[in-house]
């Protein structure tokens, strides 16, 4: 496998959730979203939307016709949520219909009285709480498992970070999850636990930034070599990392944990100085390459993944350049490729989107060959 591509960003959440599932066979299943409230639920429900999306699942017109319906709320108001749960009652006829109809509520009304529903709607499948959008792939995975009667030796997902401070320049992300929130050790491990009691062996320990986290003395050296000592776990991965904060006490961790896989995503965005700098990323291509030969020297057999963006405003040909220099040099084992695209509030935004689309069509094919043509 040498290669994935994606010439759109077609999700804000890390990569390797899409891709990694979506290779599956099986029947093509249909999901519905429905929305209540804010902004920042539409952001959710896309978000969801997007993971199944990227999972091979299909968009269907009408709850009728889904084999997954999501029913996205909001507490803000009493009338919003009046709304949500009196459409949460009308599923039940659709689910008395189809048996195998997966029912999942998210939102603020499933992290406010997920206790009364659960008595409520006993029919329900799972709750998806407000900025934990990720929760569905698990629940999807715990559905799908319990119903087959087998543990599939797949990957759970465990959110370890929640939103993201970095402010990327080109990042929607900071503006629609928030800022970056670490989840306690106790929740995290209870997750776990709660996964190794299915019989689970695999994880992926999931945030937008994981090297940040930091739970009072705790940080993210630490937290792996906690879940290192888990028994019940044999395989950990996690992701996405951020080079600024690859520390050498997490190198260390990860060399002193055999269960960490040593494959390492670990995106890089551009190999040139300047437009890092406009991409507010916070290292420089040398800082980059210390930390890759860092991990090559201690790691044994580490490789890496990474992000790259081309065509970010102002990209010359020479910047292009040094980012394919990067990549020959670092020797990737895949990557995610995509088109600068501006985002709304973001700070990139602001500033013109001046390499043509033909320009960053040309950039990205002439990126990807290079993983083709090894
Ligand atoms: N345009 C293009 N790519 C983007 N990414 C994030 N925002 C944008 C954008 N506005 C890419 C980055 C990030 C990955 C998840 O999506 O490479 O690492
Ligand atoms: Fe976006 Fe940067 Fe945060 Fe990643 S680290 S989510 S690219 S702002």
């Amino acid at each position: 496998m040498k290669k994935i591509n994606k010439d759109i960003p077609q999700r804000l959440i890390p990569p390797q959730i899409c891709v990694s599932k979506s290779r599956r066979g099986g029947d093509i299943q249909k999901f519905y979203v429905k929305t209540f409230g804010c902004q920042m639920n539409i952001a959710d429900s896309d978000s969801m939307g997007k993971l199944l999306l990227g999972r091979g699942y299909l968009p269907a017109e009408k709850p009728e016709n889904a084999d997954i319906i999501i029913i996205n709320t909001c507490t803000v108001r009493q009338h919003a949520e009046d709304r949500a749960l009196s459409y949460l009652g009308e599923t039940r006829k659709l689910k008395k219909k189809n048996p195998k109809l997966k029912i999942f509520i998210a939102g603020c009304v499933a992290s406010r009285l997920k206790e009364d529903l659960k008595k409520r709607f006993s029919y329900l499948d799972g709750f998806i709480p407000a900025n934990d959008t990720v929760k569905l792939l698990q629940l999807l995975e715990t559905s799908k498992s319990s119903n087959t009667g087998k543990c599939e030796n797949l990957s759970e997902f465990v959110t370890i970070t929640l939103g993201c401070s970095n402010f990327c320049s080109y990042c929607i992300v900071p503006f629609v999850r928030g800022p970056e929130k670490s989840r306690s050790l106790d929740d995290i491990l209870s997750d776990i636990k709660m996964l190794t009691d299915m019989g689970k062996q695999e994880i992926t320990l999931l945030g937008q930034n994981v090297n940040s986290y930091k739970f009072h003395k705790m940080d993210f050296a630490d937290l792996l070599l906690k879940v290192e000592e888990i028994p019940e776990i044999k395989k950990i991965k996690f992701m996405t990392s951020h080079p600024k904060d690859m520390s050498n006490k997490i190198i260390d961790a990860i060399d002193d944990c055999g269960k960490v896989v040593r494959q390492i995503h670990l995106p890089v965005q551009s190999g040139s100085d300047r437009i890092l700098k406009l991409m507010n990323r916070k290292y420089t291509v040398k800082k980059y390459m210390s930390i890759i030969e860092k991990m090559q020297k201690k790691i044994k057999d580490v490789s890496f993944t990474t992000d790259i963006i081309v065509g970010f405003p102002t990209e010359t040909e020479k910047d292009f350049n040094d980012t394919l220099k990067l990549v020959k040099k670092v020797k990737f084992a895949s990557a995610f490729t995509f088109k600068y695209s501006p985002r709304e509030n973001t700070k990139a935004y602001a500033m013109e989107d001046d390499v043509p689309l033909e320009v960053k069509k040309k950039r990205l094919a002439k990126l990807n060959s290079i993983f083709y043509d090894r």
